[in-house]
């Protein structure tokens, strides 16, 4: 599929945020008072995984790139943590996938009201004192999630590419446990760096990197892809309303705006923070390279992330989509 030339190169701009999506102080000192625990898995080429499952590692290096990622989300969604225009005070809130959980807790800090629970393959969230945030240990593959069907007003997901094969059935069953009315965001990246000025050449180190992970992926049944699929599944499992927004995010510096220039600068350390582990397992397991094969390859692409002259971005996609409030549409699950 060609990129949609309906790119923002600004990250999108609310006329209206929310007096309840700023930072509160109550957010960072519960942040500090997160104690991570020591975690179960198994080590691979000197990074810890959860059981072969996921395609990255879960340590705290992953961790930290989780958690600029994070940052990159909110800087590109001008502050917020989500924009579907979600009920004011919505009473149970559900985070796919949570990672670290930090979304999770974000928002249950700005929401109190709300019940929010997070939940993950492997538990790299945090213990935390907040009272309206609670993490369990779940797969999403798995099709009864055990919760109250019809009960969630607003259902959360990131960063799930390459983790599911049955997309189809994962968004039914969104659509089960969505409460009439409800609504789901998702937000996804895409894995393969383009530029508008051709300096990502055919053939380059980002050229061949996003060609790689694709191969990979698509090898052990890990689709990259998902971040251009999300509206039509959701239009095709019956959301309604559904709107995408398509960000980019450069990959250093390069840029004259400002803010992208800043989303740029996270963004490059997120890269130098997470390329080991997106491509460790993948590279070693799916195409069979060795270790230090890879590790020669990472050195190459930490030569083309430090070059001034690749102007590389990649796309951000931004969907979310309502759950009907018409009870005999089928859809309740
Ligand atoms: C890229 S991380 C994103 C984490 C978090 N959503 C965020 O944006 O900070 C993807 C997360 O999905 C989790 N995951 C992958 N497959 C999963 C599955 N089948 N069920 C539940 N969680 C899964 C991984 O363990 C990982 O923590």
């Amino acid at each position: 599929m060609p990129p949609n030339l309906d790119v923002k190169l600004y990250p999108y701009e609310s006329s209206q945020r929310r007096s309840s999506e700023r930072e509160t102080p109550s957010t960072k000192q519960s942040r500090q008072s997160n104690i991570r625990k020591p975690l179960a898995g198994h080590h691979e080429n000197d990074r810890r995984y959860v059981n072969g499952e996921y395609w990255a590692p879960n340590d705290e290096r992953q961790n930290n790139q989780l958690d600029i990622a994070h940052h990159l989300y909110r800087l590109t969604l001008n502050g917020r943590l989500y924009i579907a225009p979600i009920r004011e005070s919505p009473r149970m809130v559900l985070d796919i996938g949570t990672g670290t959980g930090i979304w999770a807790m974000d928002f249950a800090d700005q929401h109190p009201s709300a019940q929010v629970i997070g939940f993950d393959l492997s538990p790299v969230f945090q213990e935390r004192v907040v009272p309206n945030v609670r993490f369990e240990v779940k797969d999403a593959c798995d099709p009864d999630w055990g919760y109250e069907k019809n009960s969630f007003d607003f259902i959360h997901a990131r960063g799930m590419y390459g983790c599911g094969a049955d997309w189809l059935a994962f968004y039914q069953r969104v659509l089960t446990y969505l409460a009439p009315g409800g609504w789901y965001q998702q937000i996804e990246m895409s894995v393969t760096p383009t530029s508008d000025d051709r300096s990502v050449t055919a053939g380059s180190i980002f050229d061949q990197w996003g060609k790689n992970f694709l191969e990979a992926g698509d090898r052990c049944g890990k689709d990259f892809r998902i971040h251009k699929q999300v509206k039509g599944y959701l239009e095709g499992a019956g959301f309604e309303d559904v709107v995408e927004l398509i960000y980019k995010w450069p990959i250093g510096t390069w840029s004259e705006y400002p803010r992208i220039k800043e989303i740029g600068r996270w963004n490059l350390v997120q890269w130098q923070e997470g390329i080991e582990g997106w491509s460790l397992a993948l590279l070693t397991r799916a195409l069979n390279w060795s270790y230090p094969d890879v590790q020669a390859y990472l050195e190459k692409m930490r030569g083309g992330l430090k070059d001034p002259t690749i102007h590389a971005y990649h796309i951000i996609n931004v969907v979310y989509g309502r759950k009907s409030t018409v009870r005999d549409k089928g859809l309740q699950g």
